[in-house]
């Protein structure tokens, strides 16, 4: 038996998050209801946010209502506050995410509010979960850099871990917001805050905007790390972080993985024809590459040449 990795999927999320274009409730119902059946164990299927900050999710009671609930996948959604909060555990959410950011600026230009107010507001978030027993994820957006700001001390990023893991929060998820954490950055974070915070479940969650998200993965693995985001297609980005592009691609994950003998309980087929129906969903190409080339074991026939060559080369 390999290593177990365990995938969170959120196209659903970060990915239909930048999408200008409203896609169908039934649509989205759709693709989530597709990615359970490839026995992914975690989906964030919607943001409860405001409808004005994030028009494409608005829709968000109504996809958790419809999606058929597969036993084995845990459902969570992403919140910024304590409304979200009390919509999402209205839903019938499994899991609750949070979201503040590493950064001032890009808290403030994504949820308008300091760190220190976003904090409060989780506090609030954390109460909310405690009392109806389920477990809260706090994910950290610009934890290895900000698009406004740059490089984002480890002191200050220890600090917001440790105020939420103060409030509850059974697992930390780093985000790499805008695709500016390299290997060696990752290693160096995870080996300051691994051993501060025992007890946590680490996740990463990261962008592929300069082609660094599997490299990243594989150095967080090597620290111990085994929890990953990642998003169906490569889709994904922040709406409030320029420049922001696709998540891990899904399928180039999980293909990566299994290559290497990992396992992720995972049906890679599945996945990709799944990729593929989002693709037609969106009438566009996406980023991933593995729907394209393939899988790794995928063979071509020889051509008559070499293969004329070969018969007569054999003993
Ligand atoms: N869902 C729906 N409505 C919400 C809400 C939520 N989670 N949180 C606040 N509101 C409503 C309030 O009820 C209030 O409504 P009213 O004007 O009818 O009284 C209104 O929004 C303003 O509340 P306020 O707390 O001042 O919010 P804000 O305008 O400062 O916005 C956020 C703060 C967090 C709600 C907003 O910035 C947001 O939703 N951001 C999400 C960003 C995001 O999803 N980014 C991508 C993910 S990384
Ligand atoms: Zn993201």
């Amino acid at each position: 038996m390999g290593t177990f990795i365990s995938i969170c999927e959120v196209g659903p999320r970060d990915g239909f998050q930048i999408e200008p274009e409203f896609i169908p409730t039934e649509l989205k119902v759709e693709v989530i209801d597709r990615l359970s059946a490839t026995g992914l164990p975690k989906i964030e299927v919607t943001s409860f946010v405001h409808p004005k900050a994030v028009p494409q999710l608005r829709d968000a009671e109504e996809v958790m209502a419809k999606i058929t609930r597969r036993p084995g996948t845990v459902y969570a959604a992403l919140v910024p506050n304590d409304k979200g909060a009390m919509r999402a555990l209205a839903a019938g959410v499994d899991q609750i995410h949070t979201v503040l950011s590493a950064s001032e600026s890009h808290n403030l230009a994504n949820v308008n509010m300091t760190i220190e107010e976003s904090l409060t507001k989780l506090e609030a978030v954390a109460r909310l979960a405690h009392e109806a027993g389920i477990p809260l994820y706090s994910g950290i957006s610009t934890s290895f850099g900000c698009p406004f700001e740059g490089p984002v001390p480890l002191g200050r990023l220890e600090y917001i871990v440790a105020r939420l893991v103060d409030m509850g929060a059974t697992g930390i998820g780093l985000a790499d917001t805008t695709g500016m954490a390299n290997p060696a950055q990752v290693r160096r974070t995870l080996e300051y805050l691994l051993p501060r915070f025992p007890g946590v479940t680490w996740s990463l969650h990261t962008h592929n905007t300069r082609a660094m998200a599997i490299p990243n993965i594989l150095a967080a693995i090597d620290c111990g790390v085994r929890h990953f985001d990642a998003s169906i297609g490569g889709l994904g980005g922040c709406p409030f972080a320029p420049g922001a592009t696709g998540n891990v691609c899904t399928e180039d994950l999980v293909h990566c993985l299994h290559a290497m003998g990992y396992e992720t309980g995972i049906d890679l087929d599945r996945l990709i024809e799944t990729a593929q129906r989002v693709e037609q969903i969106l009438g566009r190409t996406l980023p991933g590459q593995v729907m394209k080339a393939g899988k790794w074991d995928r063979r071509y026939p020889l051509p008559e040449r070499v293969a004329a060559r070969l018969a007569a080369a054999a003993p």
